[in-house]
């Protein structure tokens, strides 16, 4: 019956329910559920792919997420700031890449000095590059005077990953000053201020179940998201997460074919959305970017950020990348992209379709 539910699901699209959409995630013929998402993803979007210069800005945090390597009670860990120039650097080495857009990334803060600094890297950018390049940010929860001022400056997208849907396993996965709700209200600022909006969770997180995944989807058509970047959960050593749970997430198999069953789901389900094929895949199989391209994603993020820093920025256990130059990352990738038949498409933004079309209607 698997060839049914594919059937139903592309038919369906958006409209689809609960128990279709479990029935999607769950369809035994994984090859059938990539290669249906990878048709979706061509009629939808063609075989492209969008680039974004990943800018991991500062490991500098003052949350505490019990699964995250560089949570601020990681003592082990040293951390960094780049300066302006540096982040500059990587831009410019991004615009010469054919990269359109970058992505500046942070651990998050709130003080006013932080907020400063992002809106004048943003307006740098901006001119360095003449206003040609595509600038997303990805810094946590802010105010909506934040969010407004940054967006004046010039960013356009906002990427703020709720981590889960169900308010109770965000509970277990976080410190009890780190509000689910408020969490959920700053994705109603950023779309407030008109950025173009992208969430998304861990997948295969101690705790969760299929039914949250479910959910997850669901609450992604609810916020009529833009953009999704999702990706496995991958232990690291030094978080409480590991050390209560220390099996969970050590299967990279299953990790990596639950990555790519939600990529795949979500494509089929949401259409038009971008969808990034994230490093957390890379990091379980050296081709699980492409294989995140191939079950329907359609944005990768290289690194950008001086090779000097990539280990400071040690989200879980082999980061991929940590140790290679943004030049190599840069010639790896656009093999590979050969390899499976997807072209880049350089010096554009590569905005969500589905953003311009929700703003036609
Ligand atoms: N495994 C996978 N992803 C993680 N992140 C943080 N820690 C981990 C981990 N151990 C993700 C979170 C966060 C993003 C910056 O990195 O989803 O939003
Ligand atoms: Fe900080 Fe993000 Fe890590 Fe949480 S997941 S500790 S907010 S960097």
């Amino acid at each position: 019956m698997s060839s049914q539910t594919l059937y139903t699901a592309v038919n369906q699209g958006r409209n689809m329910t609960a128990d279709q959409l479990h029935a999607l995630l769950t369809e035994p013929d994984l090859a059938a559920l990539q290669e249906t998402a990878y048709r979706v993803k061509l009629r939808e979007i063609g075989n492209v792919v969008s680039l974004r210069g990943l800018v991991e800005m500062s490991n500098i945090c003052t949350k505490n997420c019990y699964y995250c390597g560089i949570r601020k009670g990681n003592t082990k860990v040293k951390r960094f700031q780049l300066t302006l120039e540096e982040i500059l650097f990587a831009a410019r080495e991004a615009m010469a890449f054919g990269y359109g857009s970058i992505v500046l990334q942070s651990g998050e803060r709130n003080d006013p000095a932080f907020v400063d600094f992002i809106e004048q890297a943003v307006r740098e950018i901006k001119k360095l590059s003449n206003s040609t390049l595509g600038i997303t940010l990805s810094a946590g929860e802010q105010t909506l005077e934040t969010y407004q001022r940054w967006k004046t400056a010039g960013a356009h997208r906002y990427l703020l990953r709720l981590e889960t849907s169900n308010p109770d396993l965000y509970r277990k996965l976080h410190p009890a000053d780190h509000d689910y709700q408020n969490r959920r209200n700053c994705l109603k600022l950023l779309r407030q201020c008109d950025y173009q909006v992208g969430s998304g969770v861990l997948i295969g997180v101690a705790g969760q179940t299929v039914e949250d995944l479910v959910q997850d989807l669901l609450f992604f058509r609810e916020m009529d998201l833009d953009m999704i970047g999702m990706g496995p959960y991958l232990p690291h050593e030094d978080t409480p997460l590991t050390q209560q749970f220390p099996e969970v997430g050590t299967d990279s198999a299953k990790q990596l074919e639950w990555g790519l069953r939600m990529i795949a789901a979500t494509r089929i389900f949401l259409r038009d959305v971008n969808i990034a094929a994230t490093t957390a895949l890379q990091a379980l199989a050296s081709d699980g970017r492409e294989q995140g391209l191939q079950s329907g994603a359609n944005v990768i993020m290289p690194n950008v950020t001086a090779t000097a820093y990539r280990d400071g920025y040690r989200l879980y256990r082999n980061k991929p990348g940590t140790d290679e130059n943004s030049a190599g990352s840069r010639k790896e990738l656009q093999k590979s992209l050969a390899g499976i038949g997807e072209i880049p498409l350089l010096n554009q933004w590569g905005d969500s379709l589905h953003y311009a079309r929700r703003n036609r209607n």
